[in-house]
């Protein structure tokens, strides 16, 4: 499976400096980059990402509201991210879930009403710190994969799950490729007895939390880890050049 790797620059970002990042990237030709890649800039900042994008790199949306429109006062519509030249969102990322309260149903809502509107979706998932150390991973991460996949009807092309433990995202603690294979494993798994063994499959699954240069091709060498989703080395674009570098 072709490996896909995800920039999430999270609040972070300027018009300039995604000029100057787009360039970058196009220095390294549509065959240089050796995974799909997609760019997940601020709401502010989609339309210039996609304008300057170079072949080969995507533009996505780091969240997205369900109604199509309306009295929603600060939130975007799938339709409102397409119309700005966005071809991807991302549902549950851990600091929407965690710092902004959403539950397993708010981002399900998200992915449905995201995948309803011809985006496709990266679904993030992963466990805090202290559920990890109190032995809850499998359980919690189970949960939210049950919570968003069952009767999803998705195809598995328009579709990847993201494992982001919480304790790994922005702490330089990753998650040793051991620890990341036999999660992806189990989530394969979990999807398999929820959507099938043809859709399980094909399914792209993304290791995300503290991937640099240093730790990406360790990373992604392992085979049911499926491409990186990339915090703060997606900043700045020789380190995510790098990690899309390593992945093939
Ligand atoms: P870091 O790569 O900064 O740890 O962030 C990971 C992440 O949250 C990507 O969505």
């Amino acid at each position: 499976m072709r490996k896909i790797v995800g920039g999430n620059w999270k609040m972070n970002g300027t018009p300039r400096g995604t000029e100057a990042f787009m360039a970058a990237m196009g220095t390294a030709g549509p065959a240089g980059l050796r995974a799909d890649v997609v760019v997940f800039p601020p709401f502010t900042l989609i339309p210039m990402a996609s304008l300057k994008a170079p072949a080969g790199v995507e533009i996505g949306g780091q969240d997205l509201f369900w109604e199509p429109k309306g009295a929603f006062t600060g939130e975007i519509s799938a339709a409102m991210l397409l119309d700005a030249g966005a071809t991807w969102f991302l549902a549950g990322h851990s600091e929407r879930r965690h710092v902004l309260g959403e539950t397993d149903a708010v981002v399900r809502r998200k992915l449905d009403a995201g995948l309803a509107a011809g985006l496709k979706g990266i679904f993030c998932v992963g466990e805090l710190l202290g559920e990890r150390e109190a032995g809850r991973t499998e359980e919690v991460v189970r949960g939210q994969i049950e919570g968003g996949l069952s009767g999803l009807g998705a195809s598995p092309r328009d579709l990847v799950i993201a494992y982001e433990p919480v304790w790994a995202i922005g702490t330089g603690m990753t998650a040793t490729p051991a620890e990341a294979g036999r999660m992806h494993t189990l989530i394969r798994g979990w999807v398999e007895g929820i959507a099938g063994g043809a859709f399980a499959s094909s399914l792209r699954i993304q290791y995300g939390g503290s991937v640099s240069p240093s730790n990406a091709g360790e990373l992604m060498s392992m085979p049911s880890v499926d491409g990186a989703l990339v915090g703060g080395a997606s900043l700045e674009p020789g380190s995510f050049m790098a990690i899309v570098g390593s992945a093939g």
